[in-house]
């Protein structure tokens, strides 16, 4: 079975997003589609597009101008520090690696196994792993005591980072970022937070926070072609050896193959040439969201986000996983099973017969799916839940149609 659906509104506002008339993307978790802005932002500089950091042309030195207006952008969007850097990447993967290769030796890292794997697997030595708790006090609760074990009896005091997520990319569970940097402040630990999820719907910044670094993905937040940012404090990253080795990384080469210096600030990270559109795509994003009533568009999400959810409870036979209990503040994402069903083989056809996009499978954050999916079997009593789980994600864009319209599908799946 097809269906017909009413093109998609004339795009009119900078936060319109663009997509494909028919077809009902419910995967912004992955990959959020294009805002109007950052594709207008792209297309005016398209004509100028030429080398940043590396001509004289006037050509070159506009692009320079618009990749380095975007990192102010992006820093001043996430609330930067004087004296932090804003370090442009791939993708929030990108930017933690990053990250885990300028610790200082010896640091020790704490995370909760509730992460995506992006925020588990690049920690040297393998990091302190907590288990999640069922509520986010718990995760306050048990990152004191943690920590006070690691600081315990220590004269020293080795370096300690605290890596956690903003909003879970499995639940959409938002987790208390401000009382774990409270207690990762209390014990002299550094915060990082992997703000991939968050950022796209609600407002993050690294001062109001006081946490040490973040991360988020561009793609995640409207704006295509591949950039990621890290931001945060310059003394670790100022002291690393470079992410990346190459040209925009050095300020002198010799001869001898020892001889060189590398530059401090972002560029020390970001040899080769730069990913101009991708910043400039970013930024757009960022100002056009800095612009406008985030509270309203909030409001307006988590009411689609509640449709979603109460619908879905409805539903015989769908259970929805959650780590915190169902009423925790969350982010517009939900991912569910469908007893008896085949997570992959409903995703396909929802994509097949209804032009609706959702992901199956354990949203590579595998410790945390399989824990949940196991809670749902004993929570539902139902022993024939699936072994991997679907997802909804919403965002800008959104719409209570789109909505109904999956929970519609979902009903009359025989
Ligand atoms: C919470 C979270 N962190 C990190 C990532 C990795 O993002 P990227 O693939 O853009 O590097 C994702 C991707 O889904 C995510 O959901």
């Amino acid at each position: 079975m097809t269906c017909a659906l009413a093109p998609a509104p004339t795009v009119t506002g900078p936060l319109d997003v663009l997509g494909v008339p028919g077809q009902i993307n419910l995967d912004y978790a992955a990959s959020a589609p294009c805002a109007q802005v950052a594709a207008d932002a792209v297309t005016e500089l398209l004509p100028w597009y030429a080398s940043v950091h590396r001509g004289a042309g006037a050509l070159s030195q506009r692009c320079t101008l618009a990749y380095e207006r975007a990192r102010q952008s992006v820093g001043d969007f996430l609330g930067a520090r004087p004296d932090d850097h804003v370090v442009f990447t791939r993708n929030t993967t990108d930017a933690l690696n990053l990250l885990a290769r300028a610790l200082p030796t010896g640091t020790t890292v704490v995370t909760f196994g509730g992460e995506h794997h992006a925020n588990l697997l690049p920690w040297p030595r393998g990091p302190v792993r907590l288990p999640v708790p069922d509520h986010p006090a718990g995760a306050v609760r048990a990152l004191d005591a943690a920590l006070g074990e690691l600081r315990r009896g220590c004269d020293r005091e080795p370096p300690v980072l605290v890596a956690v997520t903003g909003a879970s990319n499995v639940t959409g569970e938002r987790w208390p970022l401000a009382e774990l940097a409270r207690v990762a402040r209390r014990h002299r630990a550094r915060i990082a937070v992997d703000a991939a999820q968050l950022a796209p719907h609600a407002p993050v910044d690294i001062r109001t926070l006081d946490v040490d670094y973040l991360a988020v993905s561009g793609h995640k937040l409207y704006a295509p072609f591949g950039a990621g940012v890290l931001v945060g404090r310059a003394d670790w990253l100022d002291a690393a050896p470079p992410y990346l080795a190459g040209g925009g990384a050095t300020s002198h080469v010799g001869v001898a193959t020892h001889d060189v210096r590398w530059v401090t600030g972002p560029a020390r990270h970001e040899a080769g040439t730069p990913n101009l559109l991708g910043a400039v795509a970013l930024a757009a994003v960022c100002d056009a969201l800095a612009d406008a009533d985030r509270a309203a568009l909030h409001h307006t999400e988590q009411q689609l986000l509640s449709r979603l959810r109460d619908g879905l409870a409805e539903l015989p036979h769908a259970v929805e996983l959650h780590a915190f209990g169902p009423d925790a503040p969350r982010v517009g994402i939900v991912s569910f099973v469908l007893a008896g069903r085949d997570s992959a083989e409903v995703a396909a056809r929802l994509a097949r017969q209804h032009r609706i996009g959702v992901r199956d499978g354990l949203f590579c954050a595998h410790p945390l799916a399989r824990r949940l999916l196991t809670e749902a079997s004993t929570r539902s009593g139902r022993r024939d839940l699936p072994a991997t789980a679907l997802r909804a994600s919403i965002g800008l864009g959104s719409t209570r149609e789109h909505v109904d319209r999956l929970l519609a599908a979902l009903t009359t799946l025989d």
